[in-house]
């Protein structure tokens, strides 16, 4: 393995400006600290990364095979390269931090076949100080009009054998626990991929801008076991992707930062996507929202109509009642539409506008409107998108109508037609278009089983949230996320965009059978309102759960959009502490695994010279994991900038605080 010196970085840049006779392009990262090179060997195009030093990709092949035609992968030269430089920043709708910097060094690579096709592919890599990206354009030409992918030749050879936190590839789930192993042991993983590279080097491999292309999932290669392709999620003829010229891809991602904390504090994902396209936003909000939802995963409801139907007038005008009182601008309603019965059945038919009989859906659309509250709708394909789409226009025309500004999409259940996947080029389209419809209509959407976040919130911010994680749901039926889960989630899932993994539930045993518990304490169920973002948040817990709980007060009072995000102390699987900013106030959330620990917190974040009031949510000296763990002390203290904050986390346990300038 090559040794650079920042010397040679620096030369390397320079000579990179022009093209050399081996074909050997190199670019660096504005701050000098990463590499990406370019070379094209015998006509076959191949690129590397390197950052802080440390070799992360060797040589690694880039192309195509293409059905019908010759691939987009060999017998190329180089017919042009240029290198440009910029350095912006942007205001998002909503998001973690208020306004982001756009600083990256491009290199753009043209390339052309030798043989009498003279066919183009164009490369763009780019080099931020959080990352690497590059992605292909297949400019507009005369012998390459519409195309199949058969292959993404996209190579990703790690130089080491990283210990990586991965989920297992599925081209229709991102449900699964993370697994931690050395890269080796990785035979196929979903992105975001998270590895260690060194004592102070991590990366992730994701994708960005995934708009009209399959997903993209690694595979090991069967000879060098770090070594990785580019999987592709297939039509059922095989196919990965159709296109026509002029066409481009998604952005291959690589993360790169010198603590795990600096990977969430990354912007590398939206920075690579459009800017906004929602010209009025002053529909979209931000919120947080109850629902009658935690009580059909318990059992305790059902989402079909009969003798324990949950959407109920009745209980639907009860939601909203504790939504106003307490300040929670939401409530999610599902079970509310017809046709539930033939729900999981193997063919989902369900009615997107008529609702239950005992669901008076004018009548508690105008109460929400009256009570100042936003109705989110659902709607749940169970997979039938064929039958979704027919209905689609209508079902957001009707809400559009009663003025409902939201709605949760669902995809839980076997896609139809029989061979499709969820991550495939088809559905991606599907779930775009109703983005499209749904922004159209003044509407911002919760997609459940969805396709992962690529950052396309920057271009369309009505694209709020959505699972594509294990979530909550999973604590109420199956052996659910064991301690460690949530704090492995904002290395990897949450790295890709914000998740709706429904945080809040404080009926910790809820089972009176105990057969399930949601495992963690209820001070750790506060804190993830900080560590894990979501601009729809969702307080879980049936609502009579909260009443005359003074630790409600927390999520009563946690912003849900912020002005600034730092993660300074986190060991990915272990530990992680949070710390946001809204306005004036600071919020800081701890979580921890398995392992009872003790967190210090330097509160240089708050502003020199300035007493805050501190509200502090643990874990009571009393709480255990097993025997009492919704035990919760709140005390209220000061601080200054000079101070630290110590805090005892339990087993799975947690803290939120609040911090507060005294002179507001
Ligand atoms: C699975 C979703 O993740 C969950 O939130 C929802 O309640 C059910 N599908 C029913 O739509
Ligand atoms: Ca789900």
């Amino acid at each position: 393995m090559r040794k650079f010196t920042i010397f040679s970085l620096a030369v390397l840049f320079l000579v990179g400006a022009c093209a050399r006779e081996d074909k050997d392009l190199s670019l660096l990262s504005p701050d000098g600290k990463s590499e990406v090179r370019f070379l094209l060997k015998n006509g076959q195009p191949f690129y590397s990364v390197q950052s802080h030093l440390t070799p992360l990709l060797s040589e690694s092949r880039l192309g195509f095979d293409l059905a019908d035609q010759k691939g987009l992968k060999d017998h190329f030269q180089m017919i042009h390269s240029r290198y440009t430089v910029r350095d912006t920043s942007w205001k998002p709708v909503w998001g973690t931090d208020a306004r982001i910097r756009d600083h990256f060094n491009q290199l753009e690579v043209e390339l052309q076949t030798t043989d009498s096709l003279a066919r183009k592919l164009t490369i763009v890599f780019r080099a931020y100080n959080d990352g690497i990206a590059f992605r292909y354009i297949f400019p507009k030409q005369k012998n390459l009009k519409n195309f199949s992918i058969t292959d993404e030749l996209t190579q990703f050879n790690f130089s080491g054998d990283f210990s990586a936190w991965w989920n297992k590839a599925d081209f229709d789930s991102y449900e699964h626990l993370f697994n931690h192993s050395p890269l080796s042991k990785v035979p196929a993983a979903n992105t975001p991929v998270t590895m260690q590279a060194g004592d102070n080097l991590y990366l992730s491999i994701h994708e960005a801008a995934l708009t009209d292309y399959a997903g993209m999932t690694l595979k090991q290669n069967s000879k060098n076991k770090t070594h990785f392709e580019c999987d592709l999620v297939p039509w059922p003829d095989g196919i990965k992707v159709k296109g026509s010229t002029p066409f481009q891809t998604p952005w291959r991602t690589i993360q790169i930062a010198t603590r795990p904390g600096g990977l969430i504090e990354s912007h590398l994902i939206e920075n690579l996507n459009e800017p906004n396209k929602i010209k009025d936003t002053s529909w979209i909000k931000p919120m947080k929202y109850v629902g009658i939802w935690w009580g059909m995963h318990i059992n305790k409801y059902t989402w079909h109509a009969g003798p324990k139907h949950g959407a109920t007038t009745k209980r639907a005008l009860q939601y909203m009642d504790f939504a106003a009182r307490n300040g929670i601008p939401g409530i999610l309603i599902e079970g509310w539409n017809r046709g539930w019965e033939s729900w999981l059945s193997g063919k989902n038919v369900q009615s997107y506008t008529k609702p239950y009989p005992d669901f008076d859906l004018k009548r508690l659309a105008a109460y929400a409107q009256k009570k100042g509250l936003y109705l989110i709708g659902h709607h749940e394909s169970g997979g039938n998108v064929p039958e979704y789409e027919s209905q689609l226009a209508e079902a957001l025309d009707l809400y559009q109508s009663l003025g409902i500004h939201a709605v949760k999409t669902g995809y839980a259940g076997k896609m139809h037609p029989a061979g499709q996947h969820h991550h495939g080029q088809w559905n991606i389209r599907h779930y775009r278009k109703v983005v499209r419809e749904a922004a159209k209509r003044h509407i911002m959407i919760d997609a459940h089983e969805p396709i992962k976040p690529t950052g396309i919130r920057r271009t369309w911010p009505n694209m709020m949230t959505r699972e594509g994680v294990r979530g909550m749901e999973y604590n109420a039926w199956s052996e659910g996320d064991p301690p460690e889960h949530t704090t492995i989630i904002p290395f990897t899932r949450m790295l890709a965009g914000p998740l709706d993994y429904t945080p809040g539930i404080f009926n910790i045993k809820m089972d009176p059978t105990g057969k399930h518990r949601v495992y963690t304490t209820r001070a750790k169920q506060l804190a993830l309102y900080v560590v894990l973002y979501s601009p729809l948040q969702m307080a879980a817990d049936l609502v009579e759960n909260y009443e005359g709980q003074p630790e409600f007060q927390f999520i009563k009072d946690v912003p849900v959009n912020w002005d600034e995000t730092r993660v300074p102390d986190a060991v990915i699987g272990d530990y992680v502490v949070a710390e946001r900013r809204k306005g004036s106030e600071w919020f800081v959330g701890a979580i921890t695994d398995e392992q009872p620990r003790d967190i210090t917190v330097p509160l240089d974040f708050l502003d020199a010279g300035k007493t805050y009031k501190v509200e502090l949510y643990r874990d009571a000296d009393n709480a255990d994991y097993e025997t009492n763990p919704t035990a919760v002390t709140i005390e209220t203290f000061k601080r200054t900038s000079e101070d630290e904050l110590k805090v005892h986390l339990i087993k799975s346990g947690g803290f939120a605080a609040r911090f507060i300038p005294e002179d507001q």
